[in-house]
Formats: C-alpha cells, structure tokens, sequence
C-alpha cells in the first residue's frame, strides 16, 4: 500500500490511521481522501485488526474540512462527482465492520467533523473545535453532514451548526453528544487506546453484528429496525463466540475469541 498522505500503522490488533498534511492542518483534498479510503480498506481487510482509530497529525487541527484550494476550481458535475467520491468513503468508514474511533485532537471543521461523524465513537481534546462552515463559503456540506449530524445532535441543533456554520467546544459537543468524552489534549491518545484495547475484549462479530443493527435500524422505521435486530440475533446466536462467551461467564473464567 502506497500512501502519501495518511499514515497507517497497526500494533496490538489497533489500526492507527492518521491524515497527514499537518501544514495545511489535514485539509481533505482528492488525493488525501483516497488514501484515508485506502487505509480503511486495508483495515476492514486484515483480519489481525480489530478495531481503528482515526486522527490527525500536528498539534492543531484533527482535519479543517475539504481544501478550499480544490472545491475553488469545481464545476457543477465535479462537485457531485466530489461529493459521492467522498461519500463512499465514509460509508466505508461507516460500514467497516470493526469499531471506528476518531480521536478528534484538534481543528475538526466541515469535511473534518463530517470524516468523525462518520466514526462509530468519537472522542475529543478539550482544545478541540467542530463545526460545519460551509454555507459561509457558499457550498453545503457535501460529505454526509446533513445527515449524519441530525442523526446524532437532533435537526435543531444540526440545523443551527449548519446555517450559522458557528464552532461548537469540546464541552459544548460532550453536552449535545456530538462526542462521546473529552480528555486533555496530552492524554488523547492514550485515551482513546484505552478504549479500542478494552473494545478488543468483546466478541468481535457481536460487535459487527451491533454496528450493523443500529446503522441500519437507524435509518428505517422501528418496526424495520427490529426485524433486522432479531434476524441479527438470530445469525449472532449460530456463532461459536456466542458458545464460547457464555460458557465463560457460567465457568467464571475470560472468553477467548476467535471471531467465527
Ligand atoms: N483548505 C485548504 N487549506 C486550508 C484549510 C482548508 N480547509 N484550512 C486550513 N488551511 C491552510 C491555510 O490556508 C494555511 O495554509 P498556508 O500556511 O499555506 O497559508 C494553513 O492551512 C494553516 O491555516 P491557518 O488558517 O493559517 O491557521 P489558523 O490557526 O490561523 O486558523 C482555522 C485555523 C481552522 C480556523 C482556519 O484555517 C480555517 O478557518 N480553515 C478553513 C476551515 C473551513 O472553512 N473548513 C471547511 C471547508 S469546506
């Protein structure tokens, strides 16, 4: 895999993908999306990964949105051609089937907050700003925003981020469960490590099967939702994980997984 500008790394079953172009603090151009994309196929590839953490390299930004430099030169066809290449990205994101969790360490703005809205956990240094700018630009968020955000913030406050494009806090976007905590900005990382080792213990196609329920069950009615949920119990159930981690609670001892 030859990446330019995403470096992937992975040590003790945890896929560390971190976009690297700290100068223009992360900013998303085609080139960088690709790579992000790259590295999440890889990740949802290797079964010795269990779950990813996405980040941004530098001090200051997590990523700052799509590059300004690039959408300037857009046409009409391009940018819908942008927005669905983008999208697929995140859908991979999305539909990875191993945890995501971005380690939001600074600056997350358009593109940069809709790439951790695309993660399953988000978690943020308490220096770190979100917010959804576009429309100050004159363009609409074009890498899911407009969906995701309400899913997760409700439509008022997703509607407020979007019109007024204001930058949220750490606290504020703890609050409105945009983020699921906040730590200092020193501790982010060993955080967030703390977590994906921990989710590492659990039964790896219970979690797929889990993410899968909710993805889907979310986006449909409830009465849809719960078929999926039982059809997904019921396949959870035909597992030789599910056999072996009850057996391990009633013989009191750790379950070793073997994801089948
Ligand atoms: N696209 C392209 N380049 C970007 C960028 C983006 N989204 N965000 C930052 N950069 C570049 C800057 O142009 C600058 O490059 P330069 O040194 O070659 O001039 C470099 O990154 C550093 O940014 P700078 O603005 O100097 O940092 P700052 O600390 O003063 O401000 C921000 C940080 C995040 C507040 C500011 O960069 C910003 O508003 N960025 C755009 C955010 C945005 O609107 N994103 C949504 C795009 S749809």
């Amino acid at each position: 895999m030859n990446l330019q500008h995403v470096l992937y790394a992975v040590a003790d079953r945890i896929a560390t993908v971190t976009v690297n172009r700290p100068d223009k603090l992360n900013a998303l151009n085609d080139a960088v999306m690709a790579d992000i994309g790259a590295a999440m196929a890889a990740a949802k590839a290797d079964p010795a990964v269990g779950v990813v953490v996405l980040t941004g390299a530098g001090e200051k930004a997590f990523v700052a949105g799509a590059d300004i430099g690039e959408l300037a030169k857009q046409t009409v066809i391009g940018g819908k051609e942008k927005s669905l290449r983008g999208q697929a990205v995140l859908d991979l994101i999305e539909n990875l089937g191993k945890p995501v969790l971005a380690a939001v360490n600074g600056y997350a703005f358009g593109g940069g907050l809709e790439l951790a809205l695309a993660c399953h956990l988000r978690y943020a240094a308490a220096t770190a700003k979100v917010g959804l700018p576009e429309c100050g630009l004159a363009i609409i968020p074009g890498y899911g925003g407009t969906q995701r955000l309400p899913r997760i913030v409700g439509r008022g406050r997703a509607l407020e981020m979007i019109l007024t494009g204001g930058s949220v806090d750490a606290a504020t976007a703890k609050a409105w469960g945009l983020v699921n905590d906040v730590f200092e900005p020193a501790e982010l990382q060993a955080k967030v490590r703390a977590v994906a080792t921990q989710l590492l213990t659990r039964g790896p196609l219970a979690m797929a099967m889990a993410l899968e329920a909710v993805l889907r069950g979310t986006s449909t009615s409830q009465e849809e939702g719960l078929r999926i949920e039982c059809d997904l119990f019921g396949i959870v159930s035909s597992t030789a994980d599910m056999r072996e981690g009850l057996n391990a609670f009633l013989e009191k001892r750790k379950p070793v997984y073997r994801g089948a």
